[in-house]
């Protein structure tokens, strides 16, 4: 049974990745990911300080999700990792010093200016690939949805021009015309499309006059919105398409790449229950192959 993909240029055992956030904050996890067979893994987001900072740090590591810790047995990351640019930098070079697996860096804002210079020396550090987390509060009524596409494709044209690993683009649901935003960074030499970002929630204590946000983890269900995104591009742009979101079990993954994932992360599922997940999605995807004859995922992929 062929797994294999290629994903960003880069070619995998098969599409399971771990995606963006706190797995990689430690090394004994990230080796124990390796163990278990992860094909690549994503580092947690590297934020562009001048816009978001702070927000951007309660936004991912909100109270909640920690939780769910307690059915993961030993495995406990610190929730809590916000790693300067310096820092980054040197955690990236310990992990590549650790596994053999590619390993991926991430940076989010919504500038030009900072990441540039940035992205050169995570290239310099060693990492196989650059995610970009594009993120837009949209909240400027003087920036419209053309703007802001304009300024993304600018950042990805800058960023390519830059760096010669592959880019991939961390993208939000949010978009008023999806496929064409898609397509615009495609063409703008983004080598991955990854859908979609979810967001964490932000609900009011009217009591304490507060916002209390919440990182809820995923569900299967999550992936649905997912599916439609890729289904909607898979087959029409060069870059590669990885999902991200929802991703829980083999059944996810097929149905992921039959909507044309050449790739699919996984975040929740890791967290809940550990490493050896990757192992349990990985035969079920295998047992799922055989028993409906597929002998690989690239035949099956866009179907
Ligand atoms: C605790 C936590 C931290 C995260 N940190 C980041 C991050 O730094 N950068 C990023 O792009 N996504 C981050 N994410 C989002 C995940 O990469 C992923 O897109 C999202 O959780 C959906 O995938 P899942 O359903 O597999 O969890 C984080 C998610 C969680 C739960």
């Amino acid at each position: 049974m062929d797994l294999s993909t290629s994903y960003l240029g880069l070619p995998l055992a098969h599409p399971l990745i771990v995606g963006a956030g706190p797995l990689a904050d430690e090394l004994d996890m990230v080796r124990r990911l390796e163990d278990a067979g992860a094909s690549m893994i994503v580092m947690r987001s590297l934020y562009e300080e001048e816009i978001t900072g702070e927000q951007m740090d309660e936004f991912f590591n909100a109270e909640t999700y920690s939780e769910a810790f307690a059915e993961a047995g030993s495995f406990s990351p610190e929730p809590d990792m916000a790693l300067g640019p310096g820092e980054y930098l040197e955690h990236l070079r310990k992990i590549k010093g650790a596994v053999r697996i590619p390993v991926m860096a991430s940076l989010n804002g919504v500038t030009p200016g900072g990441w540039v210079s940035f992205a050169r020396q995570i290239e310099q550090a060693g990492a196989d690939g650059l995610e970009l987390h594009i993120y837009h509060a949209a909240s400027d009524m003087t920036i419209s949805a053309a703007d802001v596409e304009r300024q993304f494709v600018e950042i990805v044209t800058e960023v390519k021009r830059t760096i010669r690993i592959p880019v991939a683009v961390k993208m939000a649901p949010l978009f008023t015309a999806f496929a064409h935003f898609a397509k615009q960074l495609d063409t703008a030499g983004a080598d991955g499309l990854v859908l979609f970002t979810r967001f964490s929630r932000a609900d009011i204590d009217v009591k304490e006059l507060e916002i209390v946000r919440s990182m809820t983890l995923s569900d299967s269900s999550d992936l649905l919105l997912r599916l439609r995104g890729a289904a909607a591009v898979s087959g029409r742009i060069k870059a590669s398409i990885g999902i991200t979101g929802g991703i829980h079990t083999g059944l996810d993954v097929i149905k992921a790449t039959m909507s044309g994932a050449h790739a699919t992360q996984m975040v929740s599922a890791l967290l809940r229950h550990g490493p050896g997940h990757l192992r349990t999605v990985r035969a079920e995807i295998e047992a799922w192959m055989q028993e409906h004859e597929w002998p690989s995922l690239s035949e099956m992929r866009g179907t």
